[in-house]
């Protein structure tokens, strides 16, 4: 599908610079004046007076003395009889003939010669001009490109530059030509595409072309019907949801009790209607159907999804269970809630918005309205994108970071609204600001956008809201409430997945004052990645029982100079680690795990090979 969409966009460009041609040169033709177009400004038409007959010799003798004429015609020119004999006659004047001038008087072949051709150029011109220069030369001729005979041109000084054809075999007039008529035939060579001038409308450009816009309108459908199998084309994604339903659900608790009728638009999910009603499924992929947490129970005649295929097990499907994100109102007439959270909707306002890495901005916000929102340490709130334009490119880039930047391609693309997740990098009680860390995902390759959430809300103006749904608890410290728990918390993290770590370890050490060991490592592929470096060196001194352990798995030479800490990737020096410092305080560590997913796979599996317990291994997977 991506060839036939570049195939389209290429062709899109060929036959738009076509149609522009075609318009400017239509246009150029209706307001042209036609005289001037004909380049007959200074032509005037000859009148030769009639010969007197008596005084010609006879044209039966004039064949005999020229053989191989196939006819004679008696002709004047410059008030002077003749006999024109062809010898060979095409169809059109222009094309190949083969003519002999003949006195019609002396019966002595005449040559057209420069004075001759001179004199008849001037006597077929009404201009100001004086003639120039007089040159015969044969085809082909840059104004004159049908012409296949030699011919005298005669060049005139006036202020259009006539030029005057003539015959060299018959002394003919075969056209007036200058500036104006020029410009004509350009227009014409574009307007037909006769770019080998081969005056002819068949010509193989013009097929080529008609071939080619073929193709484009046969691509154009392909993509249109791919875009109608996605649902691109409902009445509802054409008109801003003026036309979405709005149908009355019956909605029932996990006690099967009635909680009345909810109005829900065709137009949405029903993930994003219930939040319109303040009920807030658990979530951890924003709807994106893979965490599979969204579960509602509704009847089995609903149509699986393969997202309710992959998230959800034979014996729920066939009870009726699906993934709320994956359907929306027009499917059904009533649903269960299975699980609810106490997560509601939010205005938030940005308060600041500050880079703090090449790529990874902090975001601060506050909800309009100035509540207070509670929440334990590691949870994350939904954010609903509106559809927009975005850019690729930061709009705030600091001049420091630019460098980090030039190998990202710069595109403008517009994208349909979304919702994303993003983790609180704050716990409850340290602030009333929201705070979050978030990475601007830039594009893996040109064909692909960069990450629409985090660009949008990375490039929001201090001062704008946006909508969020949450606090959503679903990531948070084993007892949190146990300040007194002993357990070792080791907490592994890379990237943007710092944000609800961080906010664990200063539940812990700023709220809670915990006394439990706590260890935090974190990867990044540069020191000017490790964020919120000094913050836990300044952890690490105030905190006996908390050490920090930054990695870097990408330093630079220069780097090597400066940097005296661990390399490599974090599961490895954690698994050395786990040999010697934690053996044996494994069995009762807590391990908590925030990342690229790459990483937190291959540090699941370390665990697992450790016999750590699943039960003591939490993870958010933001990815
Ligand atoms: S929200 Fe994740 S599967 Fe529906």
């Amino acid at each position: 599908m991506l060839l036939i969409k570049k195939i389209h966009k290429w062709l899109s460009l060929l036959v738009g610079l076509q149609l522009l041609i075609w318009l400017g040169t239509g246009l150029y033709f209706n307001a042209m004046d036609p005289l001037a177009a004909s380049g007959n400004q200074y032509r005037v038409s000859v009148t030769e007076p009639k010969a007197e007959l008596s005084k010609l010799i006879e044209p039966k003798q004039v064949l005999q003395d020229f053989k191989g004429a196939v006819s004679l015609t008696q002709i004047s020119l410059l008030a002077k009889p003749y006999y024109l004999l062809t010898q060979k006659k095409a169809l059109y004047p222009y094309f190949d003939n083969d003519y002999t001038l003949v006195d019609a008087v002396t019966g002595k072949q005449t040559v057209v010669d420069e004075t001759m051709a001179k004199s008849l150029a001037s006597a077929s011109y009404k201009g100001p001009g004086e003639i120039v220069s007089a040159v015969k030369q044969g085809p082909p001729f840059d104004d004159r490109l049908k012409e296949k005979n030699i011919l005298w041109r005669i060049d005139f000084d006036d202020e259009i530059n006539t030029r005057v054809y003539l015959d060299a075999g018959s002394g003919r007039l075969a056209a007036h030509t200058n500036d104006d008529r020029r410009i004509v035939d350009i227009a014409f060579m574009l307007h037909f595409m006769d770019y080998a001038e081969e005056r002819s409308f068949n010509n193989v450009q013009i097929i080529v072309f008609a071939v080619f816009t073929l193709f484009f309108a046969f691509t154009g459908l392909i993509w249109t019907v791919e875009l109608g199998f996605n649902g691109k084309y409902t009445l509802a994604s054409l008109f801003g949801g003026r036309f979405a339903k709005a149908k009355k659900i019956k909605i029932y608790d996990k006690h099967a009790k009635s909680l009345g009728k909810l109005a829900m638009s065709s137009h949405e999910n029903l993930l994003d209607s219930l939040i319109n009603h303040d009920i807030a499924l658990p979530s951890t992929c924003g709807g994106g159907g893979t965490c599979g947490r969204c579960k509602i129970k509704v009847t089995s005649k609903v149509k699986m999804t393969s997202a309710d295929k992959s998230q959800l097990t034979e014996q729920e499907l066939e009870q009726g269970y699906r993934l709320a994100c994956q359907h929306n109102s027009d499917e059904l007439e009533q649903l269960t809630l299975v699980d609810v959270t106490k997560a509601a909707s939010h205005k938030l306002q940005l308060i600041s918005s500050e880079f703090i890495s090449p790529y990874i901005k902090e975001l601060r916000f506050k909800s309009v309205g100035g509540e207070r929102l509670k929440f334990k340490a590691g949870a994350f709130m939904r954010f609903f994108i509106p559809a927009a334009q975005g850019s690729s490119i930061p709009v705030d880039l600091p001049a420091a970071l630019q460098h980090h930047w030039q190998e990202v391609l710069r595109m403008d693309y517009e994208h349909l609204a979304c919702s994303r997740n993003y983790s609180l990098a704050n716990g409850d009680g340290q602030t009333d600001e929201l705070v979050f860390t978030v990475k601007i995902q830039t594009p893996p390759h040109a064909k692909f956008k960069p990450g629409i959430g985090s660009s949008y809300i990375c490039n929001l103006a201090l001062g704008k809201t946006i909508e969020a749904v949450g606090p959503f608890e679903e990531f948070f410290a084993m007892g949190s409430d146990n300040k007194d728990s002993t357990s070792p918390m080791v907490l592994i993290g890379a990237g943007s997945g710092m944000a609800p770590l961080k906010a664990l370890i200063e539940e812990q050490l700023i709220k809670l004052n915990s006394l439990r060991p706590i260890h935090f490592y974190f990867g990044a592929r540069t020191q000017a990645d490790l964020i919120y470096r000094d913050t836990f060196k300044q952890l690490a001194a105030t905190f006996p029982n908390f050490s920090y352990i930054p990695v870097l798995s990408r330093t630079t030479s220069a780097e090597d100079n400066t940097w005296d800490g661990a390399k490599g990737y974090v599961q490895d020096h954690l698994a050395r680690d786990l040999d010697t410092e934690f053996e044996s305080s494994l069995d009762k560590a807590e391990f908590y795990l925030c990342g690229p997913s790459a990483m937190m796979s291959s540090t699941i599996e370390l665990l697992k090979s450790k016999q750590v317990d699943e039960s003591h291994i939490a993870f958010d997977d933001f990815a």
